[in-house]
């Protein structure tokens, strides 16, 4: 084992089941929780407090994070909020970390969260000086770093501007979604070597999906160039509503794979993370 750690962080319950026609019951999702953390992750983001009209399957926040926390009060859970209503319930519910989330794309900003990016930056504000009031750090995801569904080709200088926003209103982590999942390895290359200008590149999160099968390529590029932080899903569940013809999450267990074959260590047992998966895509394939 190296002794250089990249931390992996499980998306699943939260991008793997926001997207899914069925709504998994509060039981399921906490049984997925639980063999999740017994897998060994430290940062398991469990659901979103969003509105249940947008997404309806993740409606049972209030009930999935207190129990997730009470159940692991070692593993560090992080939700979506879109605004201050979302921080209200997520702190109501005892939230030790929440993430804000916009897109370098207008176009996608507009159908995922109805704001323009600048409004969107706006409405986080309070969010931020509210989640530090309650010592709490904030995950700022920036979605569509390299295409959007419906503005196309995004150049890196605008998610470096959009990344420079987030870090300016004091948000503490950048997160860089291939929302869709088109990604070469040149792509992510271009986007980490403009964003580590705003945040150094170790500190860098890559959220990538997998709709056209790089997305392992993208993350040995990302961890070549210095990235130590990846977001993933169990057996790669997930997309987004709002991103039509996205696929799922790159799965965790081949990015923990190809951390150990290029000699970095993770927290992660693979073994016991086989089993989440297995467990998870036992629900959502049951009749
Ligand atoms: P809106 O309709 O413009 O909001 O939606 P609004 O402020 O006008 O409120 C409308 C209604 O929603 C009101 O209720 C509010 O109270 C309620 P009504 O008066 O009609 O009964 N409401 C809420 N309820 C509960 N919790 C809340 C909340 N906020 C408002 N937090 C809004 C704007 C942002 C709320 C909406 O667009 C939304 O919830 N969007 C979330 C969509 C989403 O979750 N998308 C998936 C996650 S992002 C993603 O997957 C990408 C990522 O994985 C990275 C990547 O892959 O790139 C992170
Ligand atoms: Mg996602």
């Amino acid at each position: 084992m190296s002794d250089v750690f990249v931390e992996l962080c499980e998306v699943g319950p939260r991008d793997g089941l926001q997207n899914e026609k069925r709504i998994v019951s509060v039981a399921d999702k906490l049984r997925f929780i639980d063999l999740l953390a017994c897998a060994g992750f430290r940062e398991i983001e469990a659901t979103s407090f969003v509105s249940p009209k947008w997404v309806p399957q993740l409606g049972d926040a209030e009930e999935v994070l207190p129990q997730a926390m009470a159940a692991h009060p070692e593993t560090l859970f992080s939700v979506l909020v879109p605004n201050e209503k979302g921080l209200e319930r997520a702190l109501a519910c005892g939230a030790r970390k929440v993430s804000v989330f916009t897109a370098a794309s207008e176009g996608f900003a507009r159908k995922n969260i109805n704001a323009s990016i600048r409004e969107s930056i706006d409405r986080f504000i309070p969010v931020v000086r509210r989640a530090h009031d309650a010592g709490i750090p904030v995950r700022g995801y920036v979605s569509c770093v390299v295409a959007c569904p419906y503005d196309g080709p995004i150049a890196p200088s605008v998610v470096r501007d959009t990344c420079a926003m987030l870090a300016e209103i004091g948000v503490d982590e950048l997160d860089l979604g291939d929302t869709i999942g088109v990604a070469f390895p040149d792509d992510i290359a271009r986007v980490v070597e403009v964003c580590a200008t705003i945040r150094p590149v170790d500190q860098l999160v890559l959220h990538l999906h997998d709709t056209q099968h790089r997305a392992l390529l993208c993350a040995e590029r990302a961890l070549a160039m210095g990235v130590r932080r990846f977001d993933g899903s169990a057996g790669g569940i997930g997309g987004c509503p709002y991103a039509p013809g996205a696929s799922g999450n790159i799965s965790t267990d081949a990015l923990a794979a190809l951390c150990e074959a290029r000699g970095y260590s993770t927290s992660i047992d693979r073994e016991a993370l086989t089993r989440a998966a297995a467990f998870i895509a036992g629900v959502l394939a049951a009749p």
